[in-house]
């Protein structure tokens, strides 16, 4: 797609007129409540189909990537939208009508936000251009309700909902950081589309490398992909480093750009613990200490098992070393020196204070 800001401004009007996000929470209240964002294809199909034809066309296309015939698409949009909706390269014409560009505009937290289609529906085509999905919606709830002047950096911004969602609630300027070129696209049509590009920024960034050395955050949020958990060049030797490799260079880069009184939030899934803790978080948690930073975390058991967890790997290590690597990991998972119950999902908050010595060990709170 393309970041053409009047073809956008036409779009989003077109989406308002439509009463899209009314609509949207409306069908939501006949489908099971989904924390990934995305209903189940086909119950939210079945209700798309009762919709009048014009806003049936919208949804078929920006929330299921259905494809729909030529008469239905210049039914349903004025010229000047059809227009908008082409130059914006937001539909593309396929042999069999107009198709979406693989994305969706998904009704969320109060914006619109356009993202690739899950890959869980039949109509995804390509693995998606930018990820909104379970982590996100935690994530977002984890946000501070007032940032207000506050200076916020958004590491691994996807589609940029984390950033504008900041901007959104006061801050002064955002920066974004994100290594996918197509999301970096997507996260700034996503500020055009919700009126934010004049406090926020995204840069193409494998993690901080595109921050200056001076620029200083008073908020950071991070929602860490699962993948890749391992570093191709790294064996794990301890527990707390099966996970997220992104976690480890984000944690020693970052505290140079942290201002006097920063505060965040780091999200990493499916860590390995025991009893409600997980070995990452402490080590996270003695990591900050160095930087003044107390540390909080929301921890919640998730339900995959360590075969899960190993097959989810097999997809990240591949190459002819995978099946030593992954009995490597079996074996550091199972060991009788260190227990682990499980694999859990944290929020982890922290916050510059002024106590000195910041205690070492994580306060944690979630559910068993
Ligand atoms: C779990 S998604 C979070 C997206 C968004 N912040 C949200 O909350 O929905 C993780 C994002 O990290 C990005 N990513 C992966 N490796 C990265 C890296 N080395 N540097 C920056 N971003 C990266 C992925 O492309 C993906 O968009």
């Amino acid at each position: 797609m393309r970041i053409d800001t009047a073809a956008l401004a036409v779009v989003r009007d077109h989406f308002d007129r439509s009463m899209y996000p009314l609509l949207d929470h409306r069908m939501s209240l006949e489908l099971r409540p989904s924390a990934t964002g995305f209903p189940k294809f086909e119950a939210l199909r079945r209700i798309v189909g009762r919709l009048a034809p014009a806003q049936r066309t919208l949804f078929r296309l920006f929330r299921l990537g259905e494809t729909v015939d030529d008469p239905a698409f210049r039914q349903a949009f004025p010229a000047e939208v059809a227009e908008a909706l082409h130059t914006g390269e937001l539909v593309e014409r396929v042999p069999d009508g107009w198709r979406s560009a693989d994305l969706l505009v998904v009704p969320a937290q109060r914006m619109l936000l356009i993202t690739g289609v899950p890959a869980g529906y039949p109509t995804a085509v390509r693995s998606p251009k930018a990820v909104f999905d379970f982590s996100t919606s935690f994530v977002a709830a984890a946000l501070p309700a007032s940032l207000a002047g506050c200076r916020v950096l958004d590491v691994c911004s996807g589609t940029g909902v984390q950033a504008l969602l900041c901007a959104a609630r006061g801050a002064r300027e955002v920066v974004g950081l994100e290594l996918t070129e197509s999301a970096v696209t997507i996260a700034r049509a996503n500020a055009v589309l919700n009126g934010l590009t004049d406090r926020v920024r995204f840069r193409r960034s494998d993690l901080l490398a595109a921050l200056e050395p001076g620029e200083r955050f008073d908020f950071v949020v991070a929602n860490l992909p699962y993948a890749p958990a391992l570093d191709p060049a790294r064996r794990p030797s301890t527990v707390a480093e099966i996970g997220n490799c992104l976690l480890w260079p984000l944690l020693a880069d970052l505290p140079p750009h942290l201002a006097d009184a920063a505060r965040g939030v780091v999200a990493t899934w499916r860590s390995a613990g025991h009893a409600g803790r997980t070995y990452q978080l402490d080590a996270i948690a003695a990591r900050l200490a160095e930087h003044g930073c107390a540390v909080g975390a929301y921890v919640d058991p998730v339900f995959d098992s360590v075969d899960g967890v190993l097959d989810l790997l097999r997809q990240e290590v591949g190459g002819d070393d995978a099946e030593p690597r992954l009995a490597e990991l079996r074996a550091l998972l199972e060991s009788d020196t260190v227990a682990v119950d499980g694999f859990y999902n944290q929020l982890v908050q922290f916050r510059r204070t002024a106590a000195h010595p910041v205690l070492q060990e994580a306060v944690t709170f979630g559910l068993s």
